[in-house]
């Protein structure tokens, strides 16, 4: 019997943001996965070390692996922007400041872009699935897209009202979560990881 069924055919998700776990159980609720977040077990947060998406996303999973006995899936992503360097990247979240206040983190990118005739940007996400016996496999998908100002709609979360899609008009914030769900960083990296099969996770 593997680990994932003594779980009750749950799949632990590193992440104490209620958005994207919202986001993660929508999109796995079809392939007859269903969730548990880490802070309803509660799992203590790590603190986010690593340099890179995928650096964080491994710490994450593996953390909660170890510390619950079951498997786990964590999402570390974020905006990078172009004229901005592809800050604030993997900040994305610590930009938003200890209210994690998104308002304040969407002006502060218009502040740095300071008129930049380049507002491409693109959001990245990084899946990692660990398991108690230390391995771990990782996934990746990314959006491009644009930034507006003002940010518009009150649908997401986080970067999502200030960002619209290459080839769309309306922002992440106006999108139904469905359309979001068609094309978004985390909806690529999720195909990745049901392209791979996910019968050992349930
Ligand atoms: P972390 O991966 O939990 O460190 O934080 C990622 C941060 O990136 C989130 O708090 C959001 O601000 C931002 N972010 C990641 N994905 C999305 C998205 O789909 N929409 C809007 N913001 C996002």
């Amino acid at each position: 019997m593997s680990v994932g069924r003594m779980s009750g055919g749950k799949l632990v998700i590193a992440s104490h943001n209620p958005g994207k776990v919202r986001e993660i159980a929508d999109l796995l609720a079809p392939h007859g996965l269903s969730v548990v977040s880490a802070a309803r077990l509660g799992l203590p947060e790590p603190e986010e070390t690593g340099a890179t998406f995928a650096e964080n996303a491994i710490l994450k999973a593996t953390d909660a692996a170890n510390a619950s006995g079951l498997p786990v899936l964590a999402d570390d992503s974020g905006i990078c922007v172009a004229a901005l360097g592809g800050q604030p990247g993997i900040y994305s979240a610590r930009w938003a400041g200890p209210d994690k206040d998104f308002t304040v983190a969407m002006q502060r990118i218009e502040r740095e872009l300071a008129g930049a005739a380049d507002r491409s940007a693109a959001f990245i996400c990084v899946l990692c699935l660990a398991w108690p016996d230390g391995r771990y496999e990782t996934f990746e998908g990314r959006v491009d897209g644009t930034l507006v100002w003002p940010p518009r709609g009150t649908k997401g979360f986080g970067y999502d009202p200030m960002f619209v899609p290459e080839g769309g008009s309306l922002t992440f914030g106006e999108m139904d979560p469905a359309a979001k769900h068609a094309i978004s960083h985390r909806a690529r990296a999720f195909a990745k990881v049901l392209a791979r099969g996910v019968a050992d996770l349930r």
